[in-house]
């Protein structure tokens, strides 16, 4: 899809398809009034015959007989301004380009969506993000011929700096959602570690990123014993895969800080010895990749942000599977930061690669450390298939961490790292163990990796829910979401800004 910016009131555009902002209560702004003057009228009454409502996801198609130069308008709800954030704009804008498509829409007008709490960049950026991401398809491994449907070009109505500025900026993010997306979709017999290091090292050609690419040799000599073990049993070897933005001013580095996203990339989540029950649970272990996408995706953002600090993308990828050669319950790993570990459990194996993962991350100078692992099926039960569990060591990190994604509408939520649970941390012959009991295992989980943050605020974002979409949703198809590029991108933001301001 090409995105333009043509002169004039979004009525006058020469396309086929408007997309019309309405709020609640039915009182049209300023562009559904135009289309409304030019209907005589027509519109007002078709909205309160329909009694359309005007909330984020409801949209309604109304032909302009001619009356207008675009046969047709998309009239999409946006929600009262007091709630208008940039995840309602980027829902907003999403099921108005699907509900565009899907009438036949091939160019598509937008004027710059009403403000409410965003700015006029940050709301045209959510916009854009709203319209590559509603429309994005998996269409890799699909033979014959290109679906029917689909939008061919974006115009947005006017072209001041600010509106560019604003575009640009959602199509760089919403890139990056898409690059995720891409990579939790593909199959794990496209994507193990090494293919994932290729595409990391890609990006960081096309981005001017600094990359590392460490191998089973070098993570043997750093004594990335949990790496290692948990990679053991596949064909594929595992690799630490460690990309870094340096800011353009480095002076400025030193004073601003850094920080590292770190990301588990697990290709394929077998459970390994433990093996996974067959099922719908074992074939989306694909996904288990994810964390280490979103960090991928994120980075791919962070040229274009000029931020003022550093930022390391830290993935460790390792694919989990059952061999003669596979790690088994009962071995005691020594980890990179010198502490053992008693394996309960093979299929605990994200938290494995994480502690090294944080170790090396310390290591490199990180000041700050945010993780996205797609963890714990209990964090799944405790809340659901949108919610991310957010658990620090640093209750200012974790505020961060929860405004950004409220700016842009991922459903975050912070849970507890209760000290009456660190007594379950404890081996029997080793310093630590992987596994608990089931209850409160994503708590566990984050308790275990706590271990290996050595005091440095650090945030873990448990998104085994959120990666992946059972279904439809507004921003969303079947698949792969991307969840996280967009919470890790207004988090840098906001770092950036000294912590207030959010996004652009
Ligand atoms: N990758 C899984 C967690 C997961 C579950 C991701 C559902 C996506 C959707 C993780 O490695 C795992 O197997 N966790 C176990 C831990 C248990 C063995 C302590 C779990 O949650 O059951
Ligand atoms: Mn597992
Ligand atoms: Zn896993």
């Amino acid at each position: 899809m090409e995105i333009e910016f043509r002169p004039g009131a979004l009525v006058e555009q020469e396309v086929d398809t408007l997309i019309v902002p309405v709020g609640p209560g039915q009182e049209l702004g300023d562009e559904a009034a135009a289309v409304n003057r030019r209907l005589d009228g027509a519109l007002a009454r078709l909205l309160a015959d329909r009694d359309f409502k005007g909330a984020v996801g409801d949209t309604l198609v109304v032909p302009t007989f001619d009356r207008l130069p675009a046969r047709q308008v998309v009239l999409t709800g946006v929600g009262a301004p007091e709630r208008r954030g940039g995840g309602e704009i980027a829902r907003a804008w999403s099921v108005a380009a699907r509900a565009a498509r899907d009438a036949g829409a091939q160019v598509v007008a937008s004027g710059t969506p009403p403000a409410g709490q965003l700015s006029t960049a940050g709301s045209v950026r959510a916009a854009t993000e709203g319209v590559i991401l509603g429309l994005y398809r998996f269409l890799a491994y699909k033979t014959g011929p290109a679906p029917a449907r689909t939008i061919e070009t974006l115009v947005f109505a006017g072209g001041d700096a600010e509106l560019k500025r604003g575009v640009a900026l959602g199509e760089a993010v919403a890139a990056g959602v898409v690059l995720a997306r891409d990579l939790g979709n593909q199959p794990p017999n496209a994507l193990y570690p090494e293919s994932l290091a290729a595409e990391a090292e890609a990006l960081a050609e096309a981005r001017g990123l600094g990359i590392q690419i460490y191998g089973p040799h070098e993570l043997e000599e750093m004594g990335a014993g949990a790496i290692l073990a948990v990679g053991k049993g596949s064909v594929h070897e595992p690799r630490l895969i460690h990309l870094t933005y340096t800011p353009q001013d480095s002076s400025r580095s030193a004073a601003q800080g850094s920080i590292a996203l770190i990301g588990k990339s697990i290709t394929f989540d077998s459970g390994g010895i433990n093996l996974k029950p067959s099922g719908e649970g074992i074939t989306r272990m694909k996904i288990d990749m994810a964390g280490g996408g979103a960090v991928l995706g994120a980075m791919s953002v962070v040229p274009s942000l000029g931020l003022p600090f550093t930022v390391h993308g830290v993935l460790a990828a390792a694919e989990n599977m059952p061999s003669a050669g596979s790690f088994r319950p009962g071995d005691i790993l020594t980890t990179m930061s010198g502490k053992t570990v008693e394996i309960g459990s093979t299929d605990a194996e994200g938290r494995l690669v994480l502690a090294d993962a944080l170790t090396y991350s310390i290591g490199q100078g990180a000041q700050a450390l945010v993780d996205l692992a797609t963890l714990t099926g209990s964090n799944v039960v405790a809340l659901g298939e949108q919610g991310t569990g957010v658990y620090s060591n640093d209750q200012g990190l974790a505020d961060e961490v929860l405004a950004a994604g409220r700016a842009v509408g991922e459903l975050l939520w912070q849970m507890p790292l209760w000290e009456a649970y660190e007594g379950r941390l404890k081996g029997d012959f080793a310093d630590l163990r992987n596994t608990s009991s089931r209850d409160g295992g994503a708590i566990f989980a984050a308790l275990f990796i706590r271990e290996f943050s050595q005091g440095v605020p650090w945030a873990h974002l448990d998104i085994a829910g959120p990666s992946w979409a059972s279904r439809v949703t507004e921003l969303s198809t079947v698949g792969a979401t991307g969840h996280g590029v967009r919470s890790l991108v207004a988090l840098l933001e906001r770092r950036a800004n000294g912590g207030a301001a959010g996004r652009a």
